[in-house]
């Protein structure tokens, strides 16, 4: 047996789908585990993964990626406080939001800011916020921050809501305890049960890492949760999941939110600024430092018979060329399906570069990171 089977272990419990993140990724966890535990090969540390629920948690521990900032990509908080004043955010008390997964608490704490500064009372509102990973709970009911957690040219917010100390910023307790922290892994069979409904799900770069239809399972629990006309929140690479299904985009541009609705609608994506976009193919496997720099043209592409080539081109390329073209609106969706479809590297690249050249480079950093993976 290899470690083929864990990672089996590791989708079937949390959803993790080994090609997101890089076989080599699980393949360090595993060795680190075996090493802390003194277990010599997989085969007995697969055992015991199987007998011991806690040592199952402490790899889950290891493979998460807790990457997550305050006000993350903006744009969904922004919509956000536009929905506060019309129904039926402006008219239902309290209001109930549910951030899963939250991680380390930004996220959350970002949300209960947003609805203070739009003059909702503690009382008017209430935070579920949901992880499957103890470690970053801690972290979040902490909430003490370092400066990576703030990103970004507007940090009025830290002077507000952040005291400052030697340790770093310190949440205050107004914001800090209108959030309710839980364990729990989304695909449990139970998690809908316990919870709901709510006004509003942020869901956000979760489903990236599940394969299709996993996300589709994540995406049923999601909507059973969500009240009639609430909304949803996914991540920006993650809005091509909701086609096909009962949820219309919001009109805010770039946030990524969608209204529970009775018809499915297919997801519309982003529209960032046309601009001479040139591109390279990501060379596997190798780090990059700094933003991407769009140069070198798509290499030859591999002959094929010409009518078949017509008929059924590389959907990869032809985000290349429409990207070259300067049709990055539709560059971008096809790139976003084809992540949702099959996490193409390839796609999170191409998407990293479309992100930096309509101005957001924190995005394009964080793509590029998934590229590389
Ligand atoms: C990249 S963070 C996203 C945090 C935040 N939503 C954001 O967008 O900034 C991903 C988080 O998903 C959590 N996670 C992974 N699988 C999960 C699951 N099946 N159920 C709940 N949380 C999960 C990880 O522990 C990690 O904290």
């Amino acid at each position: 047996m290899s470690v083929a089977a864990i990672e089996q272990l590791l989708k079937q419990t949390m959803g993790l789908d080994a090609a997101s993140v890089g076989s080599s990724v699980i393949h360090r966890a595993v060795e680190e585990r075996m090493q802390r535990l003194n277990i010599d090969d997989p085969v007995s540390y697969h055992a015991r993964l199987l007998t011991h629920d806690s040592e199952l948690a402490q790899l889950i521990e290891e493979v998460v990626v807790p990457e997550t900032w305050f006000f993350r990509d903006q744009k969904p908080f922004e919509a956000l406080r536009a929905e506060l004043t019309r129904p039926p955010l402006a008219t239902t008390r309290p209001l109930r939001i549910l951030s899963v997964p939250c991680s380390t608490g930004e996220e959350p704490y970002t949300i209960a800011m947003v609805l203070r500064d739009a003059g909702l009372s503690p009382a008017d509102f209430r935070i579920d916020a949901v992880d499957i990973s103890r470690h970053n709970l801690e972290r979040a009911r902490r909430a003490s921050y370092r400066a990576h957690s703030f990103r970004g040219d507007d940090l009025a917010f830290r002077d507000r809501y952040f005291q400052r100390t030697e340790q770093g910023y310190h949440l205050k307790p107004e914001i800090r305890d209108s959030v309710n922290f839980q364990q729990a892994n989304l695909l449990d069979a139970g998690f809908a049960s316990a919870r709901g409904p709510y006004q509003v799900i942020f869901c956000r770069n979760l489903l990236i890492y599940f394969d299709r239809e996993t996300q589709q399972r994540a995406v049923d629990t999601l909507e059973s949760l969500l009240a009639r006309d609430g909304l949803l929140f996914v991540g920006h690479a993650e809005t091509a999941v909701l086609g096909e299904r009962c949820f219309e985009p919001l009109e805010h541009a770039r946030c990524f939110g969608f209204r529970r609705c009775d018809q499915p609608q297919a997801a519309r994506p982003s529209e960032p600024e046309a601009s001479s976009l040139r591109w390279a193919p990501l060379k596997p496997r190798r780090r990059r430092r700094g933003r991407p720099h769009l140069v070198s043209p798509l290499p030859e592409p591999a002959p094929v018979a010409e009518e078949i080539a017509e008929e059924t081109p590389d959907p990869m390329e032809e985000a290349a060329r429409l990207a070259d073209e300067g049709h990055l609106a539709e560059a971008a969706r096809i790139c976003e399906g084809l992540i949702a479809e099959r996490n193409e590297p390839q796609a999170f690249y191409l998407l990293a570069l479309i992100r930096d050249a309509a101005g957001e480079p924190e995005e394009a950093e964080t793509l590029l990171r998934k590229a590389i993976y």
